[in-house]
């Protein structure tokens, strides 16, 4: 058993995030969000992993994330040029698969799920496909499923204006080597890609043996900020542990669930957990309340901030009005100007959104 990881894309709903980073090292907890996918996969015992990366991003992504050491699997990058759809992904990966059966990811999306019993479930019944389905409000977003009474698969389509059912393919997907066959039998969809819906739908047309599982647990899928901020929530809600490697004064008053990183300092600040903060960070006079995820290197300074998600390097000083469903990006600066307090003056790169009230 192998893994496939999709670790390409231009990530265009996640802008400006994305315009200096791939889309999949966008940290949820402070962490990428590939990586949840690379250890759930291991979880799984699956250590052979090809992740297909793209020109723009492929090498910051090799860079964080290596040779599969630090995840205990051996990990191979596979260059897709251009963004030609997932079932084109599978095409260029297919010197690494062989004829090895194989998990595919989608590297933005997060399940709670662990993956062990839907891989029993797919080897032990020799499937040629399994899929996980799980309801959603905006079906017209995803690849979606119609399925009968008995959970069997009997169409499924990309993107549909009407949606048969309200069940969206999880960008999950585990495939024998007959999904090869489908993927050279099926052509490019009106958007000019080959894609994995249309190859598993061949599968079904052509009598292969295709099942869905529909999930319980939650499924995120990070392309934009509210997903983010909403992953977020959730992993810290359930994943997180305490752990004080930090320095925190006796002024500081910290309660609930709170993750201080090495080299952070805390100097009279109030933090109400679930609430990770990176290491070499400086945090003074500030509260910061549930939810939020600050990075490493940050400077936070007579700040107010709770639901948000601080990336590397950031700067906030001086704001008093609390700082809610933010995304704050990279090296980004947010401050006061001392002299003119009531004036403001903006930098603002391309595609940011900012609200004043
Ligand atoms: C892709 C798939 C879609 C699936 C979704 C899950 O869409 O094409 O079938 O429901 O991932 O995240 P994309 O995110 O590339 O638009």
């Amino acid at each position: 058993m192998k893994a496939l990881i999709l670790s390409g894309g231009k990530g265009t709903r996640l802008r400006p995030l994305t315009y200096t980073g791939a889309k999949q090292l966008v940290p949820v907890a402070n962490k990428p969000i590939l990586w949840y996918g690379i250890e759930s996969i291991v979880a799984a015992g699956v250590t052979d992993i090809g992740i297909i990366i793209s020109p723009e991003t492929g090498e910051e992504v090799k860079a964080k994330t290596g040779n599969g050491d630090r995840f205990g699997a051996n990990i191979t990058y596979i260059l897709q040029n251009e963004p030609a759809g997932l079932a084109h992904a599978v095409k260029i990966a297919r010197p690494f698969l062989g004829d090895s059966p194989f998990v595919m990811y989608l590297g933005d999306n997060l399940i709670q799920n662990e993956l062990g019993h839907f891989l029993t479930d797919f080897k032990e019944q020799h499937m040629d496909a399994l899929i996980m389905l799980r309801p959603v409000p905006n079906p017209t977003a995803f690849g979606v499923a119609q399925v009968d009474a008995q959970g069997r698969v009997l169409h499924l389509v990309e993107k549909p204006k009407v949606p048969p059912s309200n069940l969206a393919l999880v960008g999950i997907y585990f495939f024998a080597n007959t999904i090869h066959e489908a993927i050279d039998r099926i052509q490019p969809s009106a958007r000019g890609e080959l894609e994995i819906t249309d190859a598993i739908q061949d599968l079904i047309n052509h009598q292969s043996h295709v099942e869905a599982r529909q999930i319980e647990g939650w499924w995120l899928d990070t392309g934009k900020k509210d997903d983010l901020l909403e992953a977020n929530q959730i992993v810290l809600d359930t994943c997180l542990q305490s752990e004080m490697l930090g320095e925190v004064d006796s002024q500081s008053q910290i309660s609930g669930r709170v993750k201080i990183g090495s080299g952070s300092k805390l100097i009279n600040c109030t933090v109400r957990g679930p609430v990770v903060i990176g290491e070499d960070c400086h945090l003074e006079n500030c509260f910061i309340g549930p939810y939020s995820s600050v990075a490493d290197q940050v400077t936070l300074i007579d700040a107010d901030l709770e639901h948000s998600v601080i990336l590397k390097g950031a700067k906030v000083v001086g704001i008093h009005q609390r700082i809610v469903d933010s995304v704050i990006g990279q090296r980004a600066q947010l401050k006061l100007a001392p002299q003119r307090p009531k004036a403001l003056r903006f930098m603002i790169g391309d595609d940011s959104q900012i609200e004043l009230s």
